[in-house]
């Protein structure tokens, strides 16, 4: 028997990337690798909503940054589809921190620093969930 697992998770296309223009590219490389973007949108978010999406990382030195960074301009969030999307979108981005991550991924190709590494994806089924539910559900 065949099975399949098609997933979905989000992406975040993040300030650095938006600023420079690579949104639409970096739509081009998730769909050329098979994900369908099934909802996305532009958006500018408060600090706020940038401290409650990130409150796993609330504990951390980098968490004040880390949400100013977020919410200091506009952004894409989509829900990518695709088997084992999880996975597959968090091997398309590469490492955390574009320095260590693979040639072929979208934080070496794009990324600037570990803040300003472009793309954010969930790390987890669980968590694509709860990151879609925060964008998505109205
Ligand atoms: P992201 O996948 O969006 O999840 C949390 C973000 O925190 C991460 O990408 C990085 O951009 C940022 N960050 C800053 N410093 C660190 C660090 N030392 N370890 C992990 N993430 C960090």
């Amino acid at each position: 028997m065949i099975m399949s697992n098609t997933e979905q998770t989000l992406s975040i296309i993040k300030p650095d990337a938006v600023e420079r223009n690579l949104d639409k590219e970096i739509k081009e490389i998730f769909k050329n690798k098979g994900f369908s973007i099934v909802n996305e949108k532009k958006i500018k978010i408060e600090k706020s909503e940038a401290e409650r999406f990130y409150k796993v990382h609330e504990t951390k030195p980098f968490y004040n940054d880390l949400c100013a960074y977020l919410s200091s301009g506009p952004i894409v969030v989509m829900i990518l589809e695709k088997e084992n999307a999880v996975l597959g979108n968090r091997e398309l981005m590469g490492a955390t921190n574009p320095n260590d991550a693979e040639e072929g991924t979208i934080r070496k190709k794009y990324g600037i620093s570990i803040d300003k590494n472009s793309v954010h994806g969930s790390d987890s089924v669980e968590n694509a969930k709860i990151e879609i539910d925060f964008f998505f559900k109205d």
